[in-house]
């Protein structure tokens, strides 16, 4: 099936999914143990496993839209530095000075056509290579091909900048994405307007995932918010290796389709069902109609915090200043929510799971996403590429 009749024929389950009051079920409910969620060696094994080995999506093309511009961010305790030369490659390096270990760019958005080192001045070209040392006679026989920036693993797709946080690690972004990048090239994620992030704090990082790959909250948590165009337990989930699309039908998908010819259900996101695009390990994208905000969640300085960057992209760029006001206000409203609604109960989770009340938590069958994405934490963190893949299944049957 390509792009469009999948997505067609996910309106098609959406919107029988709505008539039904059903929702994707699998087949039996899944147990976690609390501990995942708090132990510090699981913690240590995510980062190591997951976090360090694997491609992120550390960055939008939007973000770095011209040649100099950069981006110096944290990425799991590791600082890393994004660029994009006058050529329009995309690089990235550990904003490591190699002299004395200063960082060679200060975190945020920039252009400049080389980096120079806050220390003590030594200067980098674009593609990472010394070119200046300050005072150079004082350090004898510097070899600058040698003491050069630290390089990643990069890759640039589908308007996503992908980065391994491991120096020389082989990195294969097809193999990883599955046909995945075809659905966000679709989209034209790539020509599409940075507005700007926000952060935010919350619990451990898979309680913060866990919030996003279920709509069966919807009702309860977002009785103002959300729920009054998305019902509660009505999902379809779709997955392409580890990531997943996940469809949440609006209570109108009915007579939104009723009118549109079934071939063309596929192009009516926004129109009657929304989408959440999750990729594997810590990215949540969420298309609105006015904004998309794209979560991305890191472990942060302990197992129990994790650290969200949310970014706010759209198609059209900025039109004029009360463009950009009013934009800054949908910004914060969704910045809001996310933290009020969803964080706070995730930090008052996260402080029951640390009370020891129970050994194991639940997902049931109504909460597939969530049971797919721990079967492939587990599956990374077994470390043997010989065990079977997880995979997603539908069961319905009551
Ligand atoms: S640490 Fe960068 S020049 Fe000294
Ligand atoms: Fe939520």
């Amino acid at each position: 099936m390509d792009r469009n009749e999948r997505l067609g024929a996910a309106a098609a389950t959406m919107k029988d999914f709505v008539a039904r009051t059903e929702t994707f079920r699998t087949s039996a409910v899944k147990r976690v143990p609390t501990r995942s969620y708090t132990d510090p060696d699981q913690w240590k094994a995510e980062i190591e496993l997951v976090f360090r080995r694997l491609p992120l999506m550390l960055a939008f093309s939007a973000e770095l839209p011209r040649p100099g511009d950069f981006k110096a961010m944290d990425a799991v305790g590791l600082p890393v530095l994004i660029n994009r030369d006058k050529a329009g490659t995309v690089r990235a390096f550990l904003n490591v000075c190699p002299h004395r270990g200063a960082p060679v760019a200060s975190e945020g958005h920039g252009n400049c056509p080389r980096f120079t080192c806050k220390y003590h001045g030594w200067t980098f070209r674009q593609d990472g290579r010394l070119i200046g040392v300050a005072e150079a006679s004082s350090f004898g026989a510097v070899d600058k091909a040698e003491l050069g920036l630290r390089e990643l693993p990069a890759a640039e797709r589908a308007g996503m900048i992908f980065v391994s946080l491991t120096p020389g690690a082989p990195m294969d972004i097809d193999r990883f994405t599955r046909g995945y990048l075809d659905d966000f090239s679709a989209l034209g994620l790539a020509e599409w307007t940075w507005l700007g992030s926000r952060e935010i704090e919350g619990a451990n990082w898979k309680v913060a995932i866990d919030g996003y790959l279920e709509g069966y909250h919807f009702a309860s948590l977002h009785p103002e918010t959300i729920k009054p165009r998305t019902p509660s337990n009505c999902a379809n989930y779709e997955s392409f290796g580890p990531h997943q699309r996940i469809g949440f039908p609006q209570r109108r998908i009915g007579e939104a389709l009723g009118s549109i010819p079934r071939a063309l259900w596929g192009e009516q996101e926004n129109n009657g069902f929304d989408f959440a695009r999750i990729l594997f390990p810590n990215v949540s994208m969420f298309i609105a109609p006015e904004i998309a905000q794209i979560a991305q969640i890191f472990p942060g300085p302990t197992p129990d915090r994790n650290r969200t960057v949310l970014n706010y992209l759209r198609r059209e760029p900025i039109r004029d200043e009360a463009d950009r006001e009013a934009t800054e206000a949908a910004i914060n409203f969704f910045r809001d929510v996310t933290y009020n609604e969803d964080y706070l109960i995730g930090l008052a989770v996260q402080k029951g799971l640390e009370s020891g009340a129970h050994d194991e938590i639940l997902f049931g069958r109504n909460e597939p996403g969530n049971q797919y994405f721990h079967d492939w934490l587990d599956w990374y963190l077994q470390d043997d590429s010989e065990m079977p893949e997880p995979v997603l299944v539908r069961s319905d049957e009551a």
